[in-house]
């Protein structure tokens, strides 16, 4: 298994090998959906284009759809929720599928939805996704982090470190690591893993959300380490599930 981390969709080689993906948005996209998930979403349907979604949302019965989105991490009007991980309540979202746009997770999602492994990552499911990774077992695995507009996520680049250093320490498998921006990332995960809401809020994309209002249970919960065992998974284009991993 060869892992490799990308810091953006457009970091992601045209000739990468349409294997394994595995994209990260810890704050907040990724966490969101593995909550709405682990919650009763019946499912999760991400768009990059808002129109596009507002459209497709219509074609669901109202008491069954909720629409999910951010800008600049800020609701979008006429959105049912923000993007924060502590509004999928399962009051608000079981049972139903959850339209989503985000920012930057969203492209990101949309970059590699060929390929024929697809799940999300965030650091409550880490232990869960290399789990899945484990029983999938691919040649070539697509840590894609969702970034800021193209450019580089210090959280998204830590879960990629995270996971990293847990697969590497199964001696029963042999793990390569493909590329210096994943080196990086085992590095960073090394300095930071006894202070991970420290590094979410020196972040960029941490500071953002705390200009914009108190984000502090966000932190704690986009912080928290193995506390979900649910895999968001890509069954049809476009559209995640969970996949209760034992
Ligand atoms: C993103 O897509 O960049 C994030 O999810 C934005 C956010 O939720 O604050």
């Amino acid at each position: 298994m060869k892992l490799y981390y990308f810091h953006s969709a457009n970091e992601v080689p045209e000739n990468f090998p349409k294997d394994t993906a595995v994209v990260i948005d810890v704050l907040r996209a990724t966490t969101t959906i593995a909550w709405a998930l682990k919650n009763g979403a019946e499912s999760v349907k991400t768009f990059a284009d808002v129109e596009k979604l507002k459209l497709e949302s219509l074609t669901w019965p109202k008491e069954k759809r909720v629409l999910i989105g951010e800008r600049g991490g800020k609701k979008l009007d006429g959105f049912d929720l923000g993007n924060s991980p502590l509004g999928v309540t399962s009051e608000f979202v079981s049972g139903k599928r959850i339209f989503m746009s985000t920012t930057n997770g969203t492209k990101a999602l949309k970059k590699v939805d060929r390929f024929p492994n697809l799940f999300t990552l965030c650091l409550p499911n880490r232990k869960a996704i290399s789990r899945m990774l484990l029983n999938v077992c691919p040649d070539y695995v697509c840590l894609l982090g969702s970034g800021w507009e193209g450019s580089y996520s210090l959280e998204d680049s830590l879960a990629a470190g995270r996971l990293a250093s847990l697969l590497l320490d199964i001696k029963s498998i042999n793990v390569n690591i493909g590329n210096d921006e994943l080196q990086a990332s085992i590095a960073l995960w090394q300095f930071w893993k006894d202070d991970i809401e420290g590094c979410l809020r020196i972040a960029s994309h941490g500071q953002r959300l705390a200009e914009i209002a108190n984000h502090d249970d966000d932190f704690s919960c986009c912080a928290e380490l193995d506390t979900l065992d649910v895999v968001p998974l890509q069954k049809e284009q476009g559209v995640l599930r969970a996949f209760q991993i034992d």
